[in-house]
Protein backbone atom coordinates (compact mmCIF):
# COMPACT_ATOMS: atom_id res chain seq x y z
CA UNK A 1 0.00 0.00 0.00
CA UNK A 2 2.53 2.33 1.37
CA UNK A 3 5.05 1.68 -2.26
CA UNK A 4 2.28 2.30 -4.54
CA UNK A 5 1.00 4.88 -2.68
CA UNK A 6 4.97 6.89 -2.58
CA UNK A 7 5.07 6.29 -6.59
CA UNK A 8 1.75 7.97 -6.97
CA UNK A 9 2.34 10.71 -4.67
CA UNK A 10 5.05 11.36 -6.22
CA UNK A 11 4.26 12.10 -9.41
CA UNK A 12 0.92 13.87 -7.84
CA UNK A 13 3.75 16.43 -6.75
CA UNK A 14 5.50 16.71 -9.86
CA UNK A 15 2.87 16.74 -12.45
CA UNK A 16 1.58 19.67 -10.12
CA UNK A 17 4.62 21.31 -10.36
CA UNK A 18 4.50 20.95 -13.84
CA UNK A 19 1.08 22.16 -14.55
CA UNK A 20 2.36 25.89 -12.46
CA UNK A 21 4.26 26.20 -15.70
CA UNK A 22 1.36 27.25 -17.28
CA UNK A 23 1.79 30.48 -15.46
CA UNK A 24 4.63 31.36 -17.23
CA UNK A 25 2.56 31.42 -20.52
CA UNK A 26 1.86 29.26 -23.79
CA UNK A 27 5.17 29.08 -25.14
CA UNK A 28 6.64 27.69 -21.99
CA UNK A 29 3.76 25.46 -21.15
CA UNK A 30 3.80 23.86 -24.67
CA UNK A 31 7.32 24.09 -24.50
CA UNK A 32 7.28 21.79 -21.44
CA UNK A 33 4.81 19.92 -22.78
CA UNK A 34 7.35 18.69 -25.77
CA UNK A 35 9.83 18.40 -23.39
CA UNK A 36 8.13 15.83 -21.22
CA UNK A 37 8.39 13.52 -24.70
CA UNK A 38 11.55 14.18 -25.28
CA UNK A 39 13.16 13.01 -21.41
CA UNK A 40 15.69 10.20 -21.96
CA UNK A 41 16.37 10.92 -25.77
CA UNK A 42 18.53 9.93 -27.39
CA UNK A 43 19.06 7.10 -25.56
CA UNK A 44 15.63 6.19 -25.46
CA UNK A 45 13.53 6.79 -28.88
CA UNK A 46 11.30 10.02 -28.52
CA UNK A 47 8.10 9.29 -25.89
CA UNK A 48 9.10 6.41 -24.60
CA UNK A 49 9.87 7.19 -20.61
CA UNK A 50 6.47 8.63 -21.09
CA UNK A 51 5.30 5.20 -21.68
CA UNK A 52 7.27 3.65 -19.74
CA UNK A 53 6.16 6.15 -16.55
CA UNK A 54 2.87 5.18 -17.87
CA UNK A 55 3.24 1.37 -17.14
CA UNK A 56 4.47 1.98 -13.53
CA UNK A 57 1.64 4.00 -12.92
CA UNK A 58 -0.90 1.62 -14.19
CA UNK A 59 0.99 -1.19 -12.30
CA UNK A 60 1.40 1.32 -8.88
CA UNK A 61 -2.78 2.20 -9.41
CA UNK A 62 -3.68 -1.71 -9.89
CA UNK A 63 -1.56 -2.59 -6.67
CA UNK A 64 -2.94 0.04 -4.64
CA UNK A 65 -6.13 -1.33 -5.12
CA UNK A 66 -5.05 -5.17 -4.63
CA UNK A 67 -3.30 -3.77 -1.62
CA UNK A 68 -6.33 -2.12 -0.49
CA UNK A 69 -8.92 -5.16 -1.18
CA UNK A 70 -6.30 -7.38 0.81
CA UNK A 71 -5.81 -5.19 4.03
CA UNK A 72 -9.54 -4.93 4.07
CA UNK A 73 -10.07 -8.77 3.66
CA UNK A 74 -7.74 -9.10 6.45
CA UNK A 75 -8.89 -6.74 8.85
CA UNK A 76 -12.74 -8.63 8.49
CA UNK A 77 -11.31 -11.88 9.17
CA UNK A 78 -9.55 -10.46 12.27
CA UNK A 79 -13.16 -9.65 14.02
CA UNK A 80 -15.23 -12.28 12.26
CA UNK A 81 -18.27 -11.36 14.91
CA UNK A 82 -19.40 -8.07 14.19
CA UNK A 83 -19.35 -5.73 16.80
CA UNK A 84 -22.98 -5.56 19.04
CA UNK A 85 -22.31 -1.86 19.18
CA UNK A 86 -20.44 0.12 16.55
CA UNK A 87 -20.06 3.95 16.99
CA UNK A 88 -21.02 5.20 13.47
CA UNK A 89 -18.38 8.42 13.47
CA UNK A 90 -15.31 6.67 13.62
CA UNK A 91 -12.12 8.39 12.75
CA UNK A 92 -11.46 11.42 10.53
CA UNK A 93 -13.66 12.52 7.70
CA UNK A 94 -10.65 11.66 5.53
CA UNK A 95 -10.15 8.13 6.82
CA UNK A 96 -13.79 7.22 6.69
CA UNK A 97 -13.99 8.05 2.77
CA UNK A 98 -10.96 5.89 1.64
CA UNK A 99 -12.76 3.61 -0.36
CA UNK A 100 -15.46 6.08 -1.93
CA UNK A 101 -12.55 8.14 -2.50
CA UNK A 102 -10.66 6.33 -4.08
CA UNK A 103 -13.00 5.44 -6.50
CA UNK A 104 -13.84 8.61 -7.40
CA UNK A 105 -10.07 9.70 -7.80
CA UNK A 106 -9.86 6.60 -10.13
CA UNK A 107 -13.05 7.68 -12.31
CA UNK A 108 -11.36 11.33 -12.52
CA UNK A 109 -8.15 10.00 -13.53
CA UNK A 110 -9.81 8.03 -16.47
CA UNK A 111 -12.09 11.28 -17.73
CA UNK A 112 -8.76 13.56 -16.97
CA UNK A 113 -6.88 10.84 -19.23
CA UNK A 114 -9.75 10.91 -22.06
CA UNK A 115 -10.08 15.02 -22.09
CA UNK A 116 -5.89 16.18 -21.86
CA UNK A 117 -3.85 12.80 -22.72
CA UNK A 118 -6.08 11.29 -25.54
CA UNK A 119 -8.03 14.83 -26.36
CA UNK A 120 -11.24 12.47 -27.25
CA UNK A 121 -13.57 14.83 -24.73
CA UNK A 122 -11.38 18.18 -24.97
CA UNK A 123 -13.15 21.27 -26.63
CA UNK A 124 -10.13 22.09 -28.59
CA UNK A 125 -8.27 19.11 -28.50
CA UNK A 126 -5.06 19.68 -30.75
CA UNK A 127 -1.76 17.77 -30.02
CA UNK A 128 0.92 19.84 -29.03
CA UNK A 129 -1.16 22.77 -27.96
CA UNK A 130 -1.90 22.06 -24.52
CA UNK A 131 -1.68 25.46 -23.02
CA UNK A 132 -4.93 25.87 -25.47
CA UNK A 133 -6.51 22.84 -24.49
CA UNK A 134 -6.48 23.82 -20.67
CA UNK A 135 -7.45 26.94 -21.33
CA UNK A 136 -10.66 26.31 -23.98
CA UNK A 137 -11.47 23.13 -21.27
CA UNK A 138 -11.61 25.49 -18.05
CA UNK A 139 -13.57 28.29 -20.15
CA UNK A 140 -16.05 29.68 -17.62
CA UNK A 141 -19.32 28.70 -19.99
CA UNK A 142 -17.46 25.41 -19.23
CA UNK A 143 -17.49 26.06 -15.15
CA UNK A 144 -19.38 22.51 -14.72
CA UNK A 145 -15.91 20.84 -16.04
CA UNK A 146 -14.07 23.35 -13.23
CA UNK A 147 -16.54 21.94 -10.52
CA UNK A 148 -16.16 18.22 -11.73
CA UNK A 149 -12.00 19.07 -11.15
CA UNK A 150 -12.77 20.94 -7.95
CA UNK A 151 -14.41 18.10 -6.53
CA UNK A 152 -12.28 15.49 -7.74
CA UNK A 153 -9.13 17.03 -6.20
CA UNK A 154 -10.67 17.92 -2.90
CA UNK A 155 -11.07 13.93 -3.21
CA UNK A 156 -7.32 13.80 -3.88
CA UNK A 157 -6.59 15.98 -1.09
CA UNK A 158 -8.82 13.71 1.54
CA UNK A 159 -7.26 10.30 0.55
CA UNK A 160 -3.54 11.84 0.69
CA UNK A 161 -4.34 12.77 3.99
CA UNK A 162 -5.26 10.05 5.75
CA UNK A 163 -2.70 7.89 3.29
CA UNK A 164 0.09 10.05 4.08
CA UNK A 165 -0.91 10.13 8.14
CA UNK A 166 -1.14 6.17 8.02
CA UNK A 167 1.92 5.75 6.05
CA UNK A 168 4.05 8.09 8.75
CA UNK A 169 2.19 5.93 11.35
CA UNK A 170 3.33 2.66 9.95
CA UNK A 171 6.79 4.40 10.05
CA UNK A 172 7.04 3.85 13.89
CA UNK A 173 5.98 7.60 15.31
CA UNK A 174 3.13 6.55 17.52
CA UNK A 175 4.12 8.47 20.28
CA UNK A 176 1.44 11.64 20.96
CA UNK A 177 4.14 13.97 20.13
CA UNK A 178 4.40 12.18 16.51
CA UNK A 179 1.27 11.43 16.00
CA UNK A 180 0.48 15.82 15.47
CA UNK A 181 3.80 15.97 13.93
CA UNK A 182 2.25 13.61 11.57
CA UNK A 183 -1.59 14.87 11.20
CA UNK A 184 0.19 18.74 10.29
CA UNK A 185 2.73 16.95 7.76
CA UNK A 186 -0.26 14.90 6.25
CA UNK A 187 -2.61 18.24 6.22
CA UNK A 188 -0.13 20.56 5.03
CA UNK A 189 1.01 18.32 1.91
CA UNK A 190 -2.03 17.89 1.09
CA UNK A 191 -3.31 21.46 1.31
CA UNK A 192 -0.45 22.17 -0.92
CA UNK A 193 -1.01 20.18 -3.30
CA UNK A 194 -4.74 20.77 -3.90
CA UNK A 195 -4.36 24.27 -3.94
CA UNK A 196 -1.43 23.84 -6.69
CA UNK A 197 -3.75 21.74 -8.95
CA UNK A 198 -6.43 24.40 -8.13
CA UNK A 199 -4.71 27.64 -8.92
CA UNK A 200 -4.80 26.34 -12.71
CA UNK A 201 -8.43 26.13 -13.72
CA UNK A 202 -9.39 29.16 -11.09
CA UNK A 203 -6.73 31.37 -12.94
CA UNK A 204 -8.37 29.83 -16.15
CA UNK A 205 -12.11 30.81 -14.73
CA UNK A 206 -11.05 34.41 -13.51
CA UNK A 207 -8.99 34.94 -16.57
CA UNK A 208 -5.86 35.10 -15.34
CA UNK A 209 -4.68 32.13 -18.17
CA UNK A 210 -6.60 32.69 -20.92
C1 LIG B 1 -6.48 21.01 -12.52
C2 LIG B 1 -5.61 20.06 -12.33
C3 LIG B 1 -4.89 19.37 -13.46
C4 LIG B 1 -4.50 19.84 -14.68
C5 LIG B 1 -4.63 21.26 -15.22
C6 LIG B 1 -3.86 18.75 -15.36
C7 LIG B 1 -3.32 18.83 -16.63
C8 LIG B 1 -2.87 17.77 -17.37
C9 LIG B 1 -2.41 17.84 -18.74
C10 LIG B 1 -2.37 19.12 -19.57
C11 LIG B 1 -2.06 16.59 -19.11
C12 LIG B 1 -1.51 16.16 -20.49
C13 LIG B 1 -0.03 16.40 -20.48
C14 LIG B 1 0.58 16.18 -21.84
O1 LIG B 1 0.02 15.43 -22.65
O2 LIG B 1 1.66 16.74 -22.06
C15 LIG B 1 -2.28 15.71 -17.98
C16 LIG B 1 -2.01 14.36 -17.95
C17 LIG B 1 -2.23 13.54 -16.88
N1 LIG B 1 -2.68 13.90 -15.63
FE1 LIG B 1 -3.27 15.75 -15.08
N2 LIG B 1 -3.88 17.63 -14.56
C18 LIG B 1 -4.51 17.96 -13.39
C19 LIG B 1 -4.76 17.14 -12.31
C20 LIG B 1 -4.43 15.79 -12.25
C21 LIG B 1 -4.66 14.94 -11.12
C22 LIG B 1 -5.28 15.41 -9.79
C23 LIG B 1 -4.21 13.71 -11.46
C24 LIG B 1 -4.21 12.43 -10.67
C25 LIG B 1 -5.06 12.17 -9.69
C26 LIG B 1 -3.71 13.78 -12.81
C27 LIG B 1 -3.19 12.73 -13.53
C28 LIG B 1 -2.76 12.79 -14.84
C29 LIG B 1 -2.31 11.64 -15.60
C30 LIG B 1 -2.22 10.20 -15.08
C31 LIG B 1 -1.97 12.10 -16.88
C32 LIG B 1 -1.48 11.28 -18.06
C33 LIG B 1 0.01 11.41 -18.16
C34 LIG B 1 0.49 10.70 -19.41
O3 LIG B 1 0.27 11.21 -20.51
O4 LIG B 1 1.07 9.66 -19.27
N3 LIG B 1 -3.83 15.07 -13.25
N4 LIG B 1 -2.76 16.45 -16.93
Amino acid sequence: MAVTGFLLVAFLYVHMIGNLKIFFGEETFDHYAHWLRSIGTPLLPEAWYLYIQRGVLTVAVIGHIVAAVILARRARLARPVKYAHRPKVQGSYAARTMRWGGVIVLLFVIYHILDLTTLTLNPHGVTGEVYRNVAEDFAPSRWYVTLFYTLSIVAVGFHLRHGLWSAVRTLGLQSPRGEIYARATALVLSVVLVVGYLSVPFAVLVGLVD
